[in-house]
């Protein structure tokens, strides 16, 4: 493993559903670039970290998405990844100097702007296909007109518009606040759109409960997806190792492949790197 830049925040400190959710990405990008027919689609990540996280309590180093979405045998033409400071920039590109065959372009800036999101669009032809993960930390960060965009930027010479993976923010916050009048620009921001409300208003009626809130919140943000013209929205609440999850998978694809890879690599229990049974071996 490189050596790590400790700086503060560098590695950013995780816990171990976070540990979980990148052990189960592992799974998935691996079986996602098995099935690339050719290596001309793009990996593209809007919200990538500084490379490595250390697991609070165990003080495992453990690598984050944009490691292991350069790890798998089937390479992705290029690897875009957006990143929120220099700090992170620097530590990213130390980490990944050691892969230097792979084509990767690290941006620095809010992914949200339309000029980082463009100086991203510029780096992938218009033909190719690109695949992109949205890792947002909460869902203050990620704004619907950004999926608008992604989605807007064009399809590939199938006709396949850019498939989003997204670790939809369906966390205690995004509950809580739901009814938090601060709040309700953030939350329109999110879905683009108010009918979030409408969910609300039934959940402080007492005609829905938090799990049905919960599956009705996911509902509506893939019908948003399905709206943009997406063919395959699916959706999987994690397994273990939290009984309430943290967050929801949401895929947005024109292929119909997706569903199946995400319920393989979210679905079944596993050890994580800190634990006695861990194996890499055991991955299917
Ligand atoms: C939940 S973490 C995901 C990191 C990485 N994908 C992983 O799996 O470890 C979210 C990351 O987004 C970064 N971030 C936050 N706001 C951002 C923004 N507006 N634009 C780009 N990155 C941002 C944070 O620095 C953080 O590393």
């Amino acid at each position: 493993m490189n050596e790590l830049n400790i700086s503060g925040k560098i590695p950013k400190q995780i816990r171990k559903w976070t540990c979980h959710k990148l052990e189960c990405f592992s799974d998935y990008i691996e079986a996602y670039t098995r099935t690339l027919d050719n290596n001309r689609c793009c990996y593209l990540e809007l919200y990538a970290g500084c490379g490595n996280c250390i697991c609070k309590g165990t003080d495992c180093i453990i690598e984050d998405s944009a490691l292991r979405a350069l790890k798998t045998e089937t390479k992705f033409a290029k690897y875009i990844l957006i990143v929120r400071d220099s700090q992170d920039a620097d530590s990213l590109k130390q980490l990944t100097a050691s892969y230097d065959t792979a084509d990767i372009k690290i941006i620095t800036g809010n992914c949200v702007n339309e000029k980082v999101l463009q100086q991203a669009f510029d780096l992938i032809p218009r033909s190719a296909s690109s695949f992109a993960l949205i890792d947002p930390p909460g869902y203050r960060k990620l704004r619907w007109s950004t999926i608008k965009k992604l989605t807007a930027h064009g399809k590939d010479w199938k006709g396949h518009k850019i498939e989003l993976l997204i670790i939809f923010p369906l966390e205690m916050a995004l509950l809580r606040n739901l009814t938090r009048p601060e709040c309700e620009a953030s939350i329109t921001r999110l879905y683009g759109n108010r009918k979030w409300q409408e969910i609300k208003q039934k959940r402080l009626k007492g005609k829905i409960g938090p799990d049905e809130m919960r599956r009705q919140l996911v509902k509506l943000f893939k019908a948003g997806l399905r709206g943009l013209g997406y063919k395959y929205v699916e959706d999987f609440k994690p397994a273990s190792p939290s009984s309430q999850p943290f967050y929801h998978i949401i895929l947005a694809s024109d292929s119909k492949r997706g569903a199946k890879m995400i319920s393989d690599a979210w679905g079944r229990e596993r050890y994580l790197p800190c634990e006695l049974l861990y194996s890499r071996k055991d991955r299917p």
